[in-house]
């Protein structure tokens, strides 16, 4: 046996141990201490990560995420199956009124993606009990998004709270957030500080102002309609718009095997309609995608690792996937870990600060399999091996320098090690 596949042995096992370590029966925290409720899109991302051992397992997770599905379809973004005073905005905050608590906010829609890759790895039987069980839930959530999300109509994803996007500080809501009124927000407490670097966390600023979102959210008993009209922050953003076009292309593979005729129309026609919708996201002087804010109608015109989500969700002109490889491969030139959540260079750029910076492996999972499907497969090489070295560097860490390849935030994280078991490990390579 070679030494690399010796160390990669070694690395599964303790990818599978963070896996087992995180599970609080039924459900993963992204990391104890730091993130210790369920949230949304990890759970989705850790269920691939369980699938490559314990395949039961990997459905429960989807399941209990989606036993707090809200009564219109919404999934929250934490669930708070269980107290814990260690992290702040808890449950009391949101103040949502459901059982399980949650919070009043979504998160990107990648469940309907993941449950279909599930559902294959298990044999793609139409029949699946399982599958079946979870069907109706993942079509009431993107009707959710298709009801709420979409004010121009145009098959985009607005989010109302920067913590939607996944993507929580990202430069690209700094215009939105500037229009966000922290003054009447009480004090409080931090948590996040106390469990990692101040360093690799958002500012006390822009804080209070993620804080002033759930205060107004909650003043309207989050009710969607409203919230999603009156929002001070209201921003399409590029990641959930491309996340959401290819999960409905998954749910649609499922809505086909079941045959449910009529809902295979319907997402025919939501697709249809993001397909076009998309270039009002295309920026031509950057040649990628980008968010654009809704109040005042302006692109952020930033380079972001979600701007390369466009092959992951089967859009783009030949001349865009052109700029677009243009685009990253210059990236690829100018750091030695790519995706670089902000391009470098960009204002406020900071190699170690959550999404202003620093490599996400989920990220790089996405966009390399969007990559290999439209049969770029050196610059997919190129970001799997990216992602493998990271981890070989510096262990299962929230994020990680683009520059140094340094591991930030929390450690022991399980979206990491989700990923590397199911990416980037030897056994699937
Ligand atoms: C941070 C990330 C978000 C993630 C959460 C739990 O808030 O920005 O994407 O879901 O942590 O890991």
């Amino acid at each position: 046996m070679t030494s690399m596949s010796h160390a990669h042995r070694h690395l599964d096992d303790t990818a599978r141990n963070i896996l087992r370590r995180n599970d609080r029966g039924g459900y993963t925290v992204p990391r104890p201490g730091l993130y210790p409720f369920q949230w949304n899109w990890d759970s989705a991302f850790v269920a691939l990560g369980f699938a490559t051992f314990d395949m039961d397992r990997a459905w429960q997770e989807l399941e209990t995420l989606l036993s707090g599905q809200w009564a219109d379809g919404m999934i929250p973004h934490i669930l708070f199956h269980r107290d814990d005073e260690g992290y702040f905005p808890g449950p009391d905050v949101w103040a949502s009124g459901t059982r399980p608590r949650s919070s009043g906010i979504t998160q990107p829609p990648v469940a309907a993606t993941v449950v279909r890759e599930l559902w294959q790895r298990d044999g793609a039987d139409p029949a699946h009990p399982r599958m079946r069980a979870l069907y109706p839930k993942l079509l009431a959530s993107h009707r959710w998004f298709h009801r709420y999300r979409d004010p121009l109509h145009n098959g985009l994803v607005m989010a109302v709270h920067n913590w939607e996007t996944g993507r929580d500080n990202s430069a690209e809501w700094d215009a939105a957030l500037a229009r966000v009124s922290a003054r009447d927000v009480r004090p409080f407490q931090r948590r996040d500080t106390s469990h990692v670097d101040i360093a690799f966390r958002p500012t006390q600023a822009e804080y209070e102002r993620y804080v002033a979102l759930i205060e107004f959210g909650r003043a309207r008993g989050w009710d969607p309609v409203r919230v999603a009209a009156e929002s001070p922050f209201r921003v399409v953003d590029v990641g959930m718009t491309m996340i959401m076009l290819r999960a409905n292309r998954d749910l649609l593979a499922l809505a086909r095997a079941l045959d449910d005729q009529q809902v295979v129309q319907e997402l025919r026609t939501r697709i249809a309609l993001s397909e076009q919708g998309c270039d009002w996201l295309w920026n031509e002087d950057l040649g990628v995608h980008c968010s654009r804010d809704l109040v005042d109608g302006r692109p952020a015109a930033l380079v972001t690792s979600a701007s390369f989500l466009g092959f992951f969700a089967g859009i783009g002109s030949p001349a865009q996937h052109a700029r677009l490889l243009e685009r990253l491969a210059a990236l690829a030139d100018s750091v030695p870990y790519l995706v670089p959540s902000l391009a470098p260079g960009s204002r406020t750029y900071d190699p170690l600060r959550y999404w202003r910076g620093p490599v996400w492996l989920v990220m790089n999972a996405l966009i390399a399999r969007g990559l290999d499907e439209a049969a770029e497969t050196a610059l997919a090489n190129r970001i799997r091996g990216d992602s493998r070295a990271l981890v070989e560097r510096s262990g299962f860490w929230e994020h990680f320098s683009p520059e140094t390849g340094q591991g930030c935030g929390g450690d022991q994280f399980s979206w990491t090690a989700a990923m590397w078991l199911n990416d980037l490990t030897s056994a699937s390579t």
